[in-house]
């Protein structure tokens, strides 16, 4: 059985993509199949993990010219894990979409075809509650939720589990929320430790025991083209990822058994 994920929080600079690229890549590592779509704009997850931006084929021609997932897929360096890119022509899918049919439903569509030859299927979401979002929510089996400590840190979410809701009401009932990722925590400041209590309160039992730290390997590897279990795998920010991993995984094996 495959498991997609959404990772989505419709701000910028929270740690979405860096949660992409190292939970896919950690699963794969364990041997896992896993397929990661970069649904943003930014394409930072294809170049986080060192793929050209001038793919012949990407995300928007999946969305928009009907091309199979299938050909767009990229090979990394960890052997199991496949990209499915994006880059800048995905801005005008946005636009493009809002004018076809079951405009909502693409994404859906073309990863229904191959969903079983992969156990995991990660979609890096942009930082933006439109189509592309709505696309990625209408195909997952859950949603992702890195949240920065940082203040503010629970402005918009309301927002978001709102369009969850909204999603689960109209497009895709059996949308479920996987879990909220504190990142980027420094646990210097006071902070930090206001934002983790305030973020529990709000998602309850829906958020990891890992918290992310705040750490400059994860922030250097990207340029490398590398995730952090290649760039430094002893970093602190490796083992977080490490432990956030097992307990997708963990959680995977219980809903399993329930089934
Ligand atoms: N735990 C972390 N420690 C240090 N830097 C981080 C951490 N997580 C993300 N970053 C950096 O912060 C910036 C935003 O992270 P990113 O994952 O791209 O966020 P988003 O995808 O939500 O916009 C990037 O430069 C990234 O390298
Ligand atoms: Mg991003």
């Amino acid at each position: 059985m495959s498991r997609i994920i959404s990772v989505a929080n419709q701000k910028g600079g929270v740690g979405k993509t860096t949660t992409a690229v190292n939970i896919s890549s950690i699963l794969a590592k364990r041997g896992k199949k896993v397929m990661l779509i970069d649904a943003d704009p930014q394409g930072n997850a294809s170049s986080g993990l060192g793929l050209e931006k001038d793919a012949e084929n990407s995300l928007y021609d999946v969305l928009i010219n009907d091309v199979d997932i299938e050909s767009t897929l990229q090979d990394t360096d960890i052997k199991k894990l496949k990209v499915c890119p994006s880059n800048m022509s995905l801005a005008g899918a946005e636009v493009e979409l809002v004018s076809q049919m079951s405009r909502e439903q693409r994404l859906k569509e073309k990863i229904d075809v191959i969903k079983d030859e992969y156990d995991f299927i990660i979609i890096d979401c942009p930082p933006s509650l439109g189509l592309i979002t709505l696309n990625a929510f209408t195909a997952s089996d859950s949603v992702l939720i890195p949240v920065q400590c940082e203040y503010f840190a629970l402005e918009g979410l309301g927002q978001l589990l709102n369009t969850i809701n909204l999603v689960k009401k109209h497009l895709n009932k059996n949308l479920e929320i996987e879990g909220a990722v504190l990142t980027m925590y420094d646990m210097r400041t006071n902070l930090s430790n206001q934002v983790v209590k305030e973020v529990k309160r709000y998602f309850d039992d829906k958020v990891y025991k890992t918290v992310i730290p705040r750490n400059i390997k994860l922030s250097e590897a990207p340029s490398y083209g590398m995730p952090i279990t290649l760039y430094d795998g002893k970093s602190k920010g490796a083992r977080a990822y490490e432990k956030l991993t097992k307990e997708i995984l963990k959680n995977d094996e219980i809903r399993n058994n329930q089934e």
